[in-house]
C-alpha cells in the first residue's frame, strides 16, 4: 500500500471528529488522486459510515461556533468552508450518490459499497480518518492504474456509465487532463451508450468540456469525443468540419483536424479560455461557405463573417455566457483572417492601422490566434508565412506607437463639428466623422486636432457648409466624448 502525507491540522480535527462520533470516515475521491499526481487540490471529500452531517456539524462545532455548513438535506450531504478547503461531507452509499445524480433516493452502505459506485478506481481511493492511518484503501487497484495512466470504472462500464452518463464525458475529460488512457472495454461502453448523455443538462456537459478546452492538449479530448460520436451529439457545428471533398483532382484540407492543430498550437502560448473558444470556432462557417470553383478550386468566401454570426446561437445551446467573453470571441472569428492576410501582401501602413483600430486591445489576442493559424504540412510554406507574419508583428508596434490608433477616439468630437458649423446632429455630422476617421487611418491626416480641424473644414465646404465660430485645441480636448 502506497502513503500519502497529511500535514495540515484539518486532517487531526477531521479524525478527532470521527472517533468521538464512533463512526468509520475516510477521506476519498479527488482530493487523493490529485494528492498522489502532486496536482494541487482544495476540495476535501469526507465519506463518513454514518451521517455526513453529523460530522459535518461536529467539525464546525471543533472549528468554532462562526463556521457555516450548508446542507443539502434530500442528499444527506453538507458542506464546510474552512481557510482556502472546501469539504463535503457524506454518508457511505450503496447506490450512485451524488448530488445531481437522477436517484436521489440511496440507501445506507459501507465505505467498500460506497468505493464501487464511483466513476473510476482511481477516483475510489480513500484514506482511513478513524483510525487515522496515511495507508491508501484501494479495492480496486486504482494505485496501479494512477501509476499506468489508465481510466477503469469499478464495476462493469455500462453499469458505472448508466448511474452517471456525465461519467462518459468525465472519462474523456481525465484522459485530456492528465493524459491517461481510456481502458478498452470502458470506451467501448462509451460508444454504445452515447446516447443517454441526452438525459444529462448541458451545463454539466459544458463544465466537462470547458475542462477539456483547458487541458494541455486538448486535442486528445476532442478526438475522443469525436471517435466515440460523443461530439456528434453536443457540438454537431465542429463535427461537420470533419472530412475531405476532392473534385477534379483536387481537395481541401479536413478542417477538423486543422481547427484540432490551431487548438493545441494555440494552448501553448495560452492558458485563456476564450481565445482557446476562438481557436475552436474560427473556421466553424467553413462548411456552410464551402464552394468549388473550376478555376480556383476549393474557397470558404466569407466563412470570417459568417462564422462570427453562428457563435451567439452556439454559445447559446452549449449554455456558455452570453456576454462580453462571446462578444470578444466573435470578434477574433470575425477577425482571424486579417493579420494573415496582411503577410502575405506588402503591407501598408493604412492596412495595419485599420487592422489596429478594429481590433482594439484585443489584438495581441488576435496576433496569438493568427499564428496559431498558420498550419501546413509544407515546412517551406509555414516558414515563409511565419517570417512575414514577424514583418506585420514589428509593423503593429511602430504604427501603433506613432499613431496610437489602438482604442481610437476621434481628436475632433461630432459635437466639436456641431459648434464650429452650428449643426444640430444629423446626417452632415455623420458624413465629416467618417471622412476624417478614413482620412486618419488611410494616413492622409495625422491622428491629431489641428490637422484633423483643417481637415474638418474643408469637408465641411464640400457641402456648403460655414463656420460659425472656430475651435481651439484646448476647446476640444474638453470635449472628449466618443460619438
Ligand atoms: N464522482 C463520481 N461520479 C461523478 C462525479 C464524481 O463518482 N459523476 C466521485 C468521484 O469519486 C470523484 C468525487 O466524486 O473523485 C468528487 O467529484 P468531483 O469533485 O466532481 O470531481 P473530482 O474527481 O474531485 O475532480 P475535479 O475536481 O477535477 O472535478
Amino acid at each position: 500500500m502506497k502513503h500519502i502525507s497529511l500535514e495540515h491540522p484539518i486532517f487531526e480535527t477531521l479524525s478527532t471528529a470521527a472517533t468521538e462520533l464512533n463512526v468509520r470516515a475516510f477521506i476519498i475521491g479527488g482530493f487523493v488522486r490529485d494528492k498522489l499526481l502532486g496536482r494541487p487540490c482544495k476540495d476535501i471529500d469526507v465519506v463518513v459510515e454514518g451521517s455526513g452531517i453529523e460530522m459535518a456539524q461536529r467539525v464546525a462545532k471543533m472549528l468554532g461556533q462562526t463556521k457555516q455548513i450548508t446542507i443539502f438535506k434530500t442528499y444527506g450531504t453538507a458542506m464546510l468552508k474552512h481557510e482556502d478547503l472546501e469539504i463535503e461531507f457524506v454518508g457511505a452509499r450503496k447506490e450512485s450518490y451524488r448530488l445531481e445524480s437522477r436517484k436521489p433516493l440511496v440507501e445506507d452502505g459501507t465505505l467498500q459499497e460506497d468505493q464501487e459506485r464511483r466513476d473510476f478506481t482511481i477516483n475510489a481511493l480513500a484514506i482511513s480518518l478513524n483510525p487515522f492511518t496515511d495507508e491508501i484503501v484501494d479495492p480496486f487497484n486504482g494505485l496501479n492504474d494512477l501509476e499506468n495512466g489508465i481510466l477503469r470504472t469499478p464495476l462493469h462500464p455500462d453499469q458505472t456509465y448508466s448511474d452517471d452518463p456525465l461519467r462518459m464525458m468525465r472519462a474523456i475529460r481525465f484522459a485530456s487532463q492528465l493524459g491517461f488512457e481510456i481502458e478498452k472495454s470502458s470506451l467501448q461502453s462509451i460508444q454504445s451508450n452515447k446516447q443517454r448523455i441526452s438525459i444529462v443538462s448541458m451545463e454539466r456537459i459544458t463544465v466537462e468540456l470547458n475542462k477539456i478546452v483547458e487541458s494541455p492538449k486538448p486535442s486528445v479530448g476532442f478526438k475522443l469525443l469525436f471517435d466515440t460520436g460523443l461530439l456528434h451529439l453536443i457540438f454537431p457545428e465542429m463535427v461537420a468540419l470533419h472530412g475531405v471533398e476532392v473534385i477534379k483532382g483536387k481537395a481541401h484540407k479536413d478542417n477538423f483536424y486543422h481547427t484540432l492543430q490551431v487548438l493545441d498550437n494555440i494552448s501553448v502560448n495560452t492558458d485563456n479560455l476564450w481565445l482557446r473558444w476562438a481557436a475552436i470556432l474560427h473556421d466553424i462557417a467553413k462548411p456552410a461557405t464551402k464552394r468549388f470553383e473550376p478555376e480556383h478550386g476549393w474557397t470558404f468566401h466569407g466563412h470570417e463573417d459568417k462564422g462570427a454570426r453562428m457563435v451567439p446561437q452556439i454559445f447559446k445551446r452549449l449554455k456558455l455566457p452570453l456576454n462580453e467573453k462571446m462578444k470578444y470571441v466573435q470578434k477574433l472569428v470575425l477577425l482571424h483572417l486579417r493579420p494573415i492576410v496582411l503577410s502575405k501582401e506588402i503591407v501598408t501602413d493604412s492596412a495595419v492601422r485599420r487592422l489596429l483600430f478594429e481590433a482594439g486591445d484585443d489584438i495581441d489576442d488576435l496576433m496569438t490566434l493568427c499564428q496559431a493559424d498558420i498550419t501546413s504540412k509544407n515546412e517551406e510554406k509555414v516558414k515563409r508565412y511565419l517570417s512575414n507574419f514577424e514583418v506585420v508583428k514589428v509593423k503593429l508596434k511602430e504604427i501603433e506607437e506613432s499613431d496610437k490608433i489602438r482604442n481610437w477616439q476621434p481628436p475632433v468630437t461630432g459635437l466639436d463639428i456641431m459648434e464650429t458649423f452650428g449643426l444640430n446632429p444629423g446626417k452632415e455630422v455623420g458624413i465629416i466623422k467618417t471622412a476624417i476617421r478614413e482620412a486618419i487611418l488611410d494616413g492622409l491626416i495625422p491622428n491629431e486636432f489641428e490637422g484633423a480641424y483643417e481637415f474638418m473644414l474643408k469637408e465641411g465646404a464640400k457641402l456648403n457648409l460655414i463656420p460659425a465660430r472656430i475651435l481651439q485645441a484646448s476647446v476640444s480636448s474638453q470635449n472628449s466624448e466618443n460619438i
